[in-house]
């Protein structure tokens, strides 16, 4: 059994949660907590005053009623007229009860269902408790009245109602303000939250949007201070990236062009030992040597135009407002004899296609499409090499007629040393890769599809427009051309 070790440093997935999500956690979760237990706190603090304020009104009676305790015949009563006790049980919320009993439960005035007290009411003392009388829960208020022939104990219950209903009121009075002011601040929070991160937003679309062969320094200029250090280490790394890059770049290119002088020299040396009388296997083994420097030669070409195609390979500031119609007339000189000694069709369709583009390279992508349309297509077939407008886009096409690239094939071609299967001839299988580095370098688009009749090979490169004002093809530009072999 194999175990990943996780990188020194690297949070778990289930630790790696989102900032946004981090600081709302930290901000929200004490908000709330601060918001409950505040509220809880001032509706404590409100309904234990209300309690107070209620019980003191309910006293008020019982006291009214221990003024009228007498004692007549050794015997304690309430001398009040039954109107005036009605009178003292007028509510306007709640049902009033009292009684007036003696300490052993004998009650002398008041309701029979009003329970006893849960303790003895201590002399001289009054105590408040809840109790159910008529299965309603009740407050009362106890009473103790010394009388000359045992005390009498007073007691007044109401119902609960207007304490609920204050109850209520506070909890609403209380919770409703700090609700909405909680709520105002998460929603600012949470806006002050996508604001301050959008500048991280900005820099992640920055680089997603990058080739990643595009190493150019990050504009951290609109990132907030505590980012600028993790931009500027980025832009570090960048850069040492871009150093390494450079420097294989450059050794790839020193190392091709240092070939090619040995080459070219080899080569002369077998084309003038062929020339020499020899015997056949000598001949033989002569001309293998010639086909295997000239695959050589070929390959530290095809090496140098692809260094020189790649980002440290060229200058940013080569581009120059470029009509491809005069590249495709240049290269047409190249390219006819080779396609005649093949008996190929080799037709240039050619309209005025302005475009801001690096001249040599360009003349390197021209050149590897049509020489692989050459090398492809059997004798006698057709090449058709076209430039045109296309909206503000400037097109360059190679058609051929000849077995064409499958369609699974084609984004594998463009792949550096990769040739599809079976395919004819000794070439690197740099062409496409050296194309699709130009194409990248010149934020080109490169499509492959089937000629005419879906037969054979097209090939077509969309570059964008010249700005406004270089949209006209230089004075020296020659007119349309539609030639051939
Ligand atoms: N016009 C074409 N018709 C048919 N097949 C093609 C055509 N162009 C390219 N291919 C296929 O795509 C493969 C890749 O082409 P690419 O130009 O990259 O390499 P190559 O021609 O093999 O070698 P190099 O161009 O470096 O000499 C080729 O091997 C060939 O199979
Ligand atoms: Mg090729």
């Amino acid at each position: 059994m194999t175990a990943t070790a996780a990188p020194p440093g690297a949070a778990s997935p289930a630790r790696a949660r989102s900032l946004r999500q981090q600081l709302l956690t930290w901000l929200v979760v004490p908000l709330a907590l601060l918001l409950v237990s505040g509220t809880l706190f001032s509706y404590w603090v409100a309904l234990r005053s209300a309690t107070i304020t209620y019980d003191r009104a309910l006293l008020d009676p019982a006291l009214a009623l221990a003024e009228h305790v007498e004692t007549e015949s050794g015997s304690p009563v309430l001398d009040l007229p039954k109107v005036a006790q009605d009178v003292l049980r007028i509510d306007s919320y709640d049902r009033i009860y009292f009684s007036v009993s003696r300490m052993n439960g004998e009650l002398l005035a008041g309701q029979p269902e009003m329970p006893a007290p849960p303790q003895t009411v201590p002399e001289g003392h009054r105590i408040f408790y809840y109790s159910i009388v008529n299965s309603e829960r009740v407050r009362v208020a106890a009473l103790y009245v010394p009388q000359p022939n045992g005390p009498v104990v007073i007691q007044v219950a109401e119902t609960m109602v207007k304490r609920n209903r204050l109850t209520r009121e506070i909890l609403i009075g209380e919770t409703v303000p700090d609700l909405m002011v909680a709520t105002m601040a998460m929603v600012l929070v949470w806006f002050g939250i996508l604001r301050s991160l959008a500048p991280l937003e900005r820099l992640r679309v920055e680089i997603a949007q990058r080739s990643a062969r595009d190493l150019r320094p990050l504009d951290g200029s609109y990132a907030p201070t505590e980012v600028r250090p993790l931009v500027a280490t980025l832009n570090d790394l960048l850069g040492n990236l871009r150093d390494a890059l450079d420097a294989q770049q450059r050794f790839t290119a020193n190392a091709a062009h240092q070939l090619r002088t040995p080459l070219a020299g080899l080569q002369t040396q077998v084309e003038l030992a062929l020339r020499q009388p020899a015997s056949e296997q000598m001949l033989r083994s002569l001309d293998q040597l010639r086909s295997a420097t000239v695959r050589a030669a070929h390959l530290a070409n095809q090496l140098l135009a692809l260094s020189r195609a790649e980002p440290g390979g060229h200058r940013p500031d080569s581009l120059r407002p470029i009509d491809l119609r005069s590249v495709a007339q240049d290269a047409a000189s190249t390219w006819v004899p080779r396609a005649l000694l093949k008996e190929l069709d080799l037709g240039f369709e050619l309209e005025p296609a302005m475009t801001v583009a690096d001249a040599r390279l360009l003349r390197d992508l021209l050149d590897n499409l049509i020489e692989n349309a050459i090398r492809y297509t059997p004798e006698h077939g057709r090449i058709t090499v076209r430039t045109s407008r296309e909206g503000s886009a400037a097109v360059l096409s190679v058609e051929d007629d000849g077995p064409g690239i499958p369609p699974d094939q084609r984004e594998s071609v463009f792949q550096r040393f990769y040739r599809v299967p079976g395919s004819i001839g000794d070439g690197s299988g740099l062409g496409l890769a050296i194309v699709q580095e130009i194409v990248n370098a010149h934020g080109a688009r490169v499509d492959i599809g089937s000629g005419q009749d879906d037969r054979g090979t097209l090939v077509t490169v969309r570059f964008a427009g010249p700005p406004p004002g270089q949209a006209r093809p230089p004075a020296n530009a020659a007119g349309p051309g539609v030639g051939g072999p």
